[in-house]
């Protein structure tokens, strides 16, 4: 067989495809939405009706619902995945639920190293847990691309940790080290922030954050 031979769990997208309905309830019961929507809360984006917010490798959704739950209403929110069936997830939810605002949000299919929007389009970038599937460079490349300059990046990586660990063989990515991440992260952005969340909040087991601002 050659090298290009891909199996299931080796291609992100028909894995993802495969388990986007055990991934949605999973990320349901795991209360990653609101320990997200209290984080943003936390935070003063500056976002306004005019701004464009992108969710890079939205899954689901659940980032996405995170911060319509904290309460923003941009212009828009892009959703951005390869996993067609979990844009289909994310976009039946995002219709069902109270606290989004459907009609301004827009699933769309594409890859976070290559994507299909213009320089400086974006006012906030959210990311959690798809940065794994690439190399740090490119991802945080193309991100800094779409970014307008002063504007934030939500960096939510799978940290190094007990849990990340049994999460990277059963999701099949890679965990970036955190000193690689933070110099990797320095040559686009300044580092405005790192946060832990509370060992109560089962994100935390998993999880943490970079608040990062386009140079
Ligand atoms: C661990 S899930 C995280 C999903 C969501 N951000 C969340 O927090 O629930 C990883 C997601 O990254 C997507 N993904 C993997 N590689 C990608 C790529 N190169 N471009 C876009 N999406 C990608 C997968 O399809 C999957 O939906």
């Amino acid at each position: 067989m050659g090298q290009e031979t891909e199996t299931l769990e080796s291609n992100p997208q028909t894995f993802y495809d495969r388990i986007a309905d055990v991934h949605n309830l999973a990320m349901k019961v795991n209360g990653y939405r609101s320990s997200v929507a209290n984080y943003l809360q936390s935070l003063d984006l500056k976002l306004d009706e005019n701004s464009l917010v992108l969710d890079a490798g939205s899954g689901t959704g659940i980032v996405t619902l995170g911060f319509q739950t904290a309460g923003f209403r941009p212009k828009k929110c892009v959703a951005l995945d390869l996993s067609f069936n979990s844009l289909e997830v994310s976009r039946e939810q995002f219709e069902r639920d109270e606290n989004a605002d459907a009609g301004n949000i827009s699933p769309v299919q594409g890859n976070v190293i290559e994507m299909p929007f213009a320089e400086e389009t974006f006012d906030l970038i959210l990311t959690c847990g798809v940065l794994e599937y690439v190399a740090l460079e490119d991802g945080l490349k193309e991100f800094a691309r779409v970014l307008k300059t002063g504007a934030k990046l939500v960096l939510i990586p799978v940290k190094p940790s007990l849990v990340g660990a049994v999460l990277e063989i059963l999701y099949n990515f890679k965990i970036h080290s955190i000193e690689e991440t933070e110099q990797i992260a320095a040559r686009y952005f300044k580092i405005v922030g790192e946060h832990e969340f509370p060992i109560t909040e089962p994100m935390g087991w998993s999880k943490m954050i970079f608040l990062l601002e386009k140079k």
